[in-house]
């Protein structure tokens, strides 16, 4: 007797393309905003998951577009827009895919795939889907190639202009601001013959005209590169996590199959830690422990002689199974990830490893303003439900485990983004901004709503409806008016 799991309307209509296109000046709103917050939630997801024929085998693959909710005076206005890059252009103009995704790929050759590789040619995409910064005045989308999109934070339109170039192929959508300087802080990995490690930096300063140059400011050799989705930074060091899913660049340029399945589990080499000195580039290694997965760093500190890392852990890879659009739709559970922390010594190089608490928590977000590379207390996130997706928003007091969390039924939030009250003195004091899918059929058809809760209790202030469903989507950034 087989059991098979019925498609849940949740999963079906959040992995489900969103082609239109508008403009709200005023969304219906209940409830009510605090009077200091103004500005934007911007944020960027898949939302278009078939070109043509072909059909996105993954979460990861959906083309991007980018969602407005600015909130002013008490009222919020709303727009998105597909994110124009070269990916998005040449699909709609070819009615195929041209540039190869996470794990779909369109036919290319062999010597295409090998140019596109070594010598970062025409052929890398930038369908930017998974988060956005802020660099000085400019906004960009970002993905793990090298490419990333500016925009314009008001029409969401792409500009023409590439902000900067990674000195790399494979990078990642998790930058880090440098709190003294605002400048960006990022790795990537350079592959060829021999391959390496790089971390860059990018200034803020830099006008339109003249797209900034990063300075790379330590490279570290490497021979089978792992996916590294985020990294962790402290005030003097960058935070490498290596864990066990690498890739073998010759593989990758020439096994013909799509990005992601190059990549291979190895638990024989566990976690490995890496500090890359800020200042020096110098990198200090040795710490290792037990093989797991994360995508997502949480933060990072110094404190008594050890680097201190929060990450959401996997126990291994087989979370990037999970994510293929044929399990998610047919409402497959998808593993959890727990708050774990890392103590790395600089001692002894010992690694020590603890779990925060004990509900799962992806998509995380602290008081970035306040804890970047500082210690932090507070977690939000969203947390896995009884259907094994995630239908929670929860916070974390990594004190002591205590956890608050917000669900309502049929609703499922995404990234809890937050955002600090101006003189604010508490580090929860604030709001959290969440995109809510509301699958309620009643009287009209299901669509999302932007979710304000106080970011201390996880009481609901306001919602305002969107006039569509948003599918579910990554990450996204507050940008004060
Ligand atoms: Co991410």
């Amino acid at each position: 007797m087989s059991v098979t799991t019925a498609p849940t309307t949740a999963t079906t209509l959040g992995f489900s393309t969103l082609d239109r296109e508008v403009v709200v000046d005023e969304l219906e709103l209940s409830g009510e905003l605090p009077s200091w917050l103004a500005g934007s939630l911007l944020r960027t997801g898949p939302a278009k998951f078939e070109v043509g024929e072909q059909r996105m085998r993954h979460w990861f693959d959906g083309l991007a577009m980018l969602h407005r909710f600015t909130i002013e005076d008490g009222h919020v206005s709303y727009g998105n827009r597909s994110l124009e890059s070269r990916s998005y252009r040449a699909a709609q103009e070819q009615g195929r895919m041209v540039y190869g995704e996470f794990a779909t790929d369109p036919c290319r050759s062999l010597f295409k795939r090998v140019q596109t590789l070594f010598s970062g040619g025409g052929v890398l995409p930038d369908n930017a889907n998974i988060n956005l910064t802020r660099l000085g005045e400019r906004f960009i989308a970002m993905t793990e190639t090298p490419l990333p999109v500016q925009f314009d934070p008001h029409t969401l339109a792409a500009a023409d202009v590439r902000p900067y170039r990674v000195p790399g192929q494979l990078s990642t959508a998790h930058p880090h601001s440098d709190r003294t300087t605002g400048s960006m802080l990022n790795y990537a990995a350079k592959l060829g013959r021999t391959s390496s490690y790089r971390f860059f930096e990018v200034g803020r300063s830099v006008t339109s005209e003249h797209p900034s140059k990063p300075r790379v400011i330590g490279s570290l050799a490497v021979k089978e590169p792992a996916y590294m989705h985020s990294f962790g930074l402290t005030e003097r060091y960058f935070v490498l996590a290596e864990f066990p899913f690498v890739v073998n660049p010759l593989a990758l340029a020439l096994s013909g199959r799509p990005y992601i399945e190059n990549y291979r589990w190895k638990p024989e080499r566990g976690t490995r830690f890496t500090l890359v000195d800020r200042e020096t580039g110098e990198a200090t290694g040795g710490f290792q422990t037990d093989a797991c997965f994360a995508f997502h760093h949480v933060n990072a500190y110094e404190e008594d002689g050890e680097v201190v890392l929060d990450l959401c852990v996997y126990p291994d890879a087989g979370i990037v199974e999970d994510l293929y659009l044929e399990r998610l739709r047919a409402g497959k559970p998808v593993a959890s990830a727990t708050l774990t922390r890392f103590r790395l010594s600089l001692a002894d190089r010992s690694v020590r490893r603890e779990q925060l608490a004990e509900q799962g928590i992806e998509l995380p977000r602290i008081n970035y303003g306040r804890c970047n590379e500082r210690p932090h207390r507070y977690v939000w996130g969203n947390s896995n439900g009884a259907e094994g997706w995630l239908e929670r928003i929860l916070k974390i007091d990594v004190t002591d485990g205590a956890t608050l969390s917000w669900a309502e039924s049929s609703c499922y939030p995404g990234e809890p983004v937050f955002v600090a009250r101006p003189e604010a003195e508490h580090e929860d004091d604030g709001v959290l901004l969440s995109v809510v899918l509301d699958v309620r059929s009643e009287t009209r058809p299901p669509r999302s709503f932007l979710l304000v809760l106080d970011a201390a209790d996880l009481s609901e202030l306001a919602r305002a409806h969107a006039p569509h469903h948003i599918p579910f989507g990554f990450h996204g950034q507050f940008a004060r008016a």
